[in-house]
């Protein structure tokens, strides 16, 4: 049986996505009720990260530990992947230890390279293109919060950064639809775009693009935002902070939502950048519950990987 790979939402169904979610909430609902699920006993799971993160680690880290299996983090200091040796023998050598492998790089390309050299599952875990994990979470946590996914109408507000690119793909997967409203320049991934507009005939899913926060928040169901400056842009930060200062996610944005909107953050948060203060710990705000999320939903994704059920 062929290997399946988490790099893009783009790679599976929809009801593949679906199962997913279905899986994620009743693991989520295992773990609540304090019931084991030692699905991955005796499995060992390789992490390997060229940027910082709290989330994404310590998820997939205790996500492996509660299914009964193992992770071991990697830094770059250990691995120099691309550098010591080549990503292909790298990808090599952990396949012949490991059942999976996450990996978070700046080039897509690299995760990309990794999943065609590995003999096992390989787990997008962010990139400066994609971050699929993330919209997974967010997926499950609009569901808790409103019941259906399609016709959910989102605003994303901010960079068409990766995790804008890939709510565009995850969107177009579930039928949630979708506005970004970003700084002229700052849009997302134009073959991104493309591909997701695509996946959205199959769904009736509608993905814009435009430049006017107030007209994307307007009778929105969720509004998301993310940080102005991904890591790696650093050097650009005091440029960005100007540009996106109309985009900031505050009290008057938020008000034009519906009244029962949810925001959202994939976090970290720069609180009074793109979102204040106010906001991110007001009654609108689920950006706890997405992080929670985060575990539920990859420990999903690692049953179905590292069994090879779907
Ligand atoms: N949201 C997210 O991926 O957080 P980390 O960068 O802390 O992993
Ligand atoms: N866009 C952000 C997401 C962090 C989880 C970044 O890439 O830094």
């Amino acid at each position: 049986m062929k290997k399946r790979d988490f790099i893009s939402l783009h790679d599976w169904s929809a009801a593949e996505i679906a199962a997913l979610l279905t899986d994620a909430a009743g693991l989520k609902a295992k773990r609540k009720a304090r019931v084991p699920q030692a699905l991955l006993s005796g499995k060992t799971l390789a992490l390997i990260f060229e940027k910082p993160s709290l989330r994404t680690r310590v998820t997939f880290e205790a996500g492996m530990t509660q299914l009964g299996g193992h992770a071991i983090y990697l830094t770059p200091q250990d691995i120099r992947l691309g550098e010591r040796e080549t990503v292909a023998d790298g990808a090599r050598n952990l396949s012949r230890w490991v059942d999976g492998i996450v990996a978070r790089t700046f080039r897509h390309q690299m995760v990309v390279e990794l999943a065609e050299h590995a003999s096992v599952p390989v787990i997008n875990g962010l990139t400066d293109l994609l971050h699929p994990c993330q919209i997974l979470a967010a997926l499950l946590t609009i569901q808790e919060k409103r019941g259906d996914l399609t016709g959910c109408r989102m605003a994303f507000i901010g960079d068409g950064n990766n995790v804008a690119n890939s709510w565009c793909t995850g969107a177009a997967k579930t039928g949630v639809h979708l506005t970004i409203a970003c700084p002229k320049g700052y849009e997302p991934d134009p073959s991104i775009l493309h591909e997701a507009r695509e996946d959205a005939k199959g769904t009736g899913a509608r993905i814009q693009i435009l430049h006017d926060p107030t007209e994307a928040a307007r009778g929105a169901d969720v509004v998301y935002t993310d940080v102005w400056s991904s890591m790696g842009q650093e050097e650009e930060r005091a440029k960005r902070l100007k540009v996106f200062q109309p985009f900031q996610v505050n009290r008057a944005l938020v008000e034009l939502a519906r009244p029962d909107v949810i925001v959202m953050h994939c976090l970290p948060a720069h609180r009074g950048e793109e979102i204040t203060d106010e906001v991110i710990e007001g009654p609108h705000s689920v950006v706890f519950e997405e992080a929670e999320n985060r575990l539920h939903v990859q420990k999903a994704l690692l049953v179905t990987l590292l069994t090879g059920r779907l």
